[in-house]
């Protein structure tokens, strides 16, 4: 089978499609044949040895599929071959065939296509961990998202507005701005030449935004706090542009806010119950088409660098796939 592998840290350019054998799943496992493989911002930080998690090479990257089960391990119940399937892996996604734990994967609804959802799991699975069990939103409050043409930006939107949030989409250009408009972000604010505090006061009268979803941090973390309300709660979702702010609390105490740490990876660990209560939540979202993820664009394996060097250069909207 084909697989995209990263055989040293480094950029996308240095990734290569190499022909591989498939192996066997062993008990507790399933092998599933790859349809769609979504990529997130944090596939370019692990093939470069910057994130959290450093496998051993070779691996492919792409944390998230969706695919067909080939063949099902001794002792695993549940699943059949011929099952529509998506699952989050970590990394080793970018290839014609995966081999991983059963519990790793849910059986999907009828009717969704494989694109939309390979993209189901990281980005919308964070986003209603961070809305939901973190922010505690309230139906008519606002929420203000950094980032908001991305991944768990466009999430941030559609989850928000289920929720029934003002949803205030922040973003880099007026082109994402209408992007985010079409998701159904209530306002938009073009953060790349004017200042964010100023503009976020400015559309909620004064008052400040509720709940700040923060998937971007250097210098628009501050100013995003700054423009927080009494009692708001800043969610710390990631650190695209890379710096990682310093606070002065003094501003948590004037404010009487949260500022509160979004883990999914964790989450998913240590409380394996609610994650599949949220799964659950967002594969009937999206089965009533309630949610639906914008595809930025489908990529072939071998044009993996591309997607990943694209997601570095912050030109996708929505998801990139990769479609072996
Ligand atoms: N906490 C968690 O559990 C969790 C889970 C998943 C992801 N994350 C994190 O969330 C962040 C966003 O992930 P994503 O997959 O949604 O990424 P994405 O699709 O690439 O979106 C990130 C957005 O950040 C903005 N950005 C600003 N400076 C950037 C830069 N130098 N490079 C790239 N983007 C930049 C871009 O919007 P503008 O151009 O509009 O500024 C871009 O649309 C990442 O840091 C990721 O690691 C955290």
């Amino acid at each position: 089978m084909k697989a995209v592998l990263c055989t040293g840290f480094g950029p996308p350019e240095n990734l290569s499609l190499a022909d591989i054998a498939p192996h066997a799943p062993a008990p507790g496992e399933l092998a599933v044949t790859v349809r769609a493989c979504a990529l997130n911002f944090f596939d370019t930080l692990i093939i470069a040895g910057k994130y959290q998690y450093r496998p051993q090479f070779p691996f492919s990257p792409g944390a998230e599929i969706a695919g067909v089960v080939k063949a099902v391990g001794d002792g695993v119940g549940g699943f059949r071959p011929g099952d529509r399937v998506i699952g989050y892996l970590g990394w080793g996604g970018c290839r014609e065939e995966v081999v991983a734990a059963a519990e790793k994967f849910v059986r999907l609804p009828e009717g969704l296509d494989d694109a939309v959802a390979a993209g189901l799991t990281v980005t919308y699975g964070t986003t209603l961990h961070a809305l939901k069990d973190r922010a505690r939103i309230e139906p008519g409050e606002t929420l203000a998202v950094l980032g908001a043409a991305g991944g768990v930006g466009q999430a941030a939107i559609e989850v928000g507005k289920l929720m029934g949030a003002r949803v205030i989409a922040c973003a880099s250009s007026d082109d994402k701005i209408a992007f985010c408009k079409s998701l159904g972000a209530d306002e938009g604010f073009n953060y790349k030449d004017a200042d964010l505090k100023d503009g976020l006061k400015r559309l909620t009268d004064g008052n400040g935004v509720d709940v700040v979803y923060d998937a971007v941090g250097g210098d628009l973390s501050e100013p995003a706090l700054r423009a927080i309300a009494w009692r708001g709660r800043f969610l710390v979702v990631g650190f695209a542009a890379g710096g990682i702010a310093r606070i002065p609390l003094n501003l948590v105490l004037l404010k009487g806010c949260d500022i509160v740490g979004v883990f999914w990876g964790e989450h998913i660990a240590r409380e394996p119950e609610a994650h599949r209560a949220n799964m659950a939540q967002l594969l009937d979202w999206a089965a009533r088409g309630r949610i639906a993820p914008h595809i930025h664009k489908r990529y072939s394996l071998a044009e993996t660098p591309e997607a990943l060097r694209a997601l570095a250069a912050r030109e996708v909207k929505g998801k990139a796939v990769v479609v072996p």
